[in-house]
């Protein structure tokens, strides 16, 4: 659309206050609103009529691109054919059809699947599991959760606890108690500029044995991490670290969680990060790429032993008295559904991997321009790190973002981190209009 067809904010008559805008600036926002209107391939339109290159996938989750027909034709079809129907003592056949497809997919062994509604629900869905697994095996002095400093894990209670970055929890008073966070792996003296995982910090991982050794192993049911920081920055496991982290976790019968809401679904050039980087975890996270965005859902895959382990009790007896009203609902299933047919069809669940060294020589080509202080990339994932101002932290990363986008890209950014991730259909034009346009905004600012 153009600005002839597409009304501009004043044009609508558009009140910006009532909507209390989530994880945003509000009046700041409200003073200059960033406003899209449409969105197809690899752009979106803004309210005036402007292209704006998707840099980030949505938030994320936007894998396949923008406008596919066919979830659309998916949606409408099964929302006019059943709108709703309760997966609490009942059923519907769309979720059963879909969880098999999901675990095509997952790392061998993890193949039972829960199903919420975002990335949050699914972290806290995993909590739970992983607490009331080890009760269910008589393991319950194992309440402990660990998670990791800059760890995101959505909003929920259980996922700002557990997660580590310090504007999520500081505001909030009583986290969960018993958790304790690993240290963080970014480490800019010894890895800046490394393309790919950096070579040091594996020892990272040892601080978990330090942890066991303070609390005791009889007394932690699980940890969490997300694989690759997506949130926080793009910060990168250190070879080896991840297999380590499987290693000390197996050891001492705690439960690892991958939290892969953001790596899930291709993100990183193989399904799972956890296959990527070859560790399984005994639980994997997900949600954003599952529907492509369209429709909200989450997925959490987990081990058949530790569904069995559930499976005890009377037959008549609920296992696990844990669920939403809309877990597998069949709009959302649907979208699900036609969302894999999508990445099956294209190959895109693995483009990632084919684009990623192109993809690494274009952004490690930015290293030298002013205040660039580190530049990381994986899969289709790339991170930009400015130094920050003296005295304004995060001031230099979101004038590039928001000059970015005015200059048509829209990317993120974390504090001084500007983050990008294309939805994996991208081309390599793309690819260089976006990080043309990065670099022409970065020489910009100041
Ligand atoms: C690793 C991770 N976990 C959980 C979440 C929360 O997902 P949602 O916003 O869908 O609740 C996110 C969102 O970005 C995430 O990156």
């Amino acid at each position: 659309m153009n600005s002839m067809q597409q009304p501009t904010p004043a044009q609508q008559d558009l009140s910006l206050d009532p909507f209390w805008m989530p994880f945003t600036a509000n009046r700041q926002f409200k003073a200059r609103p960033r406003l899209l209107a449409s969105a197809e391939g690899m752009f979106y339109t803004d309210v005036e009529g402007r292209q704006v290159m998707d840099g980030t996938s949505g938030l994320w989750c936007c894998n396949a691109g923008h406008g596919r027909r066919e979830i659309a034709e998916a949606v409408s079809k099964q929302i006019s054919s059943m709108d709703f129907a309760p997966t609490f003592q009942m059923g519907h056949p769309l979720p059963f059809q879909l969880a098999e497809r999901l675990t095509e997919l997952s790392p061998a062994g993890l193949n039972r699947v829960f199903f919420t509604n975002s990335g949050s629900e699914s972290v806290d869905t995993a909590l739970k599991i992983a607490l009331a697994y080890q009760r269910a095996i008589g393991q319950g002095t194992r309440t402990r959760l660990i998670g990791r400093e800059l760890g995101y894990h959505g909003v929920g209670f259980g996922g700002i606890s557990v997660g580590g970055m310090v504007n999520n929890r500081k505001a909030f008073g009583a986290l969960l108690p018993g958790v304790d966070h690993l240290p963080h792996t970014l480490d800019l003296e010894r890895n800046a500029f490394t393309q790919g995982l950096p070579q040091f910090g594996i020892e990272r991982a040892e601080a978990l044995e330090a942890l066991v050794t303070l609390h005791g192993a009889e007394n932690i049911a699980a940890v969490i991490v997300e694989p690759m920081s997506g949130s926080a920055g793009v910060i990168l496991p250190p070879q080896g670290y991840l297999k380590r982290l499987r290693e000390i976790t197996a050891k001492h019968g705690i439960l690892l969680i991958f939290d892969e809401v953001i790596t899930g679904y291709g993100r990183v050039g193989a399904p799972f990060a956890a296959q990527r980087w070859e560790v399984t975890p005994d639980i994997i996270t997900t949600a954003k790429g599952l529907t492509n965005g369209a429709i909200p859902m989450g997925a959490v895959f987990v081990s058949e032993a530790i569904h069995d382990a559930f499976m005890q009790g009377p037959a008549g007896a609920i296992e696990f008295f844990h669920g939403y009203t809309y877990s597998g609902h069949p709009v959302a299933a649907a979208a699900a559904l036609a969302t894999l047919d999508i990445y099956a069809r294209d190959g895109l669940l693995t483009r990632a991997a084919e684009l990623e060294s192109y993809w690494a020589e274009l952004l490690h080509s930015l290293k030298g321009l002013p205040n660039v202080i580190d530049i990381r990339n994986t899969g289709l994932v790339g991170a930009i790190h400015l130094a920050s101002r003296d005295g304004a932290p995060g001031a230099r990363g979101y004038e590039v973002f928001d000059g970015c986008f005015w200059q048509g890209a829209m990317i993120r950014c974390t504090g001084d981190i500007l983050a990008m991730s294309p939805p994996l259909i991208a081309e390599k034009q793309d690819l260089d209009q976006l990080i043309d346009i990065v670099s022409k905004v970065i020489k910009q600012t100041a």
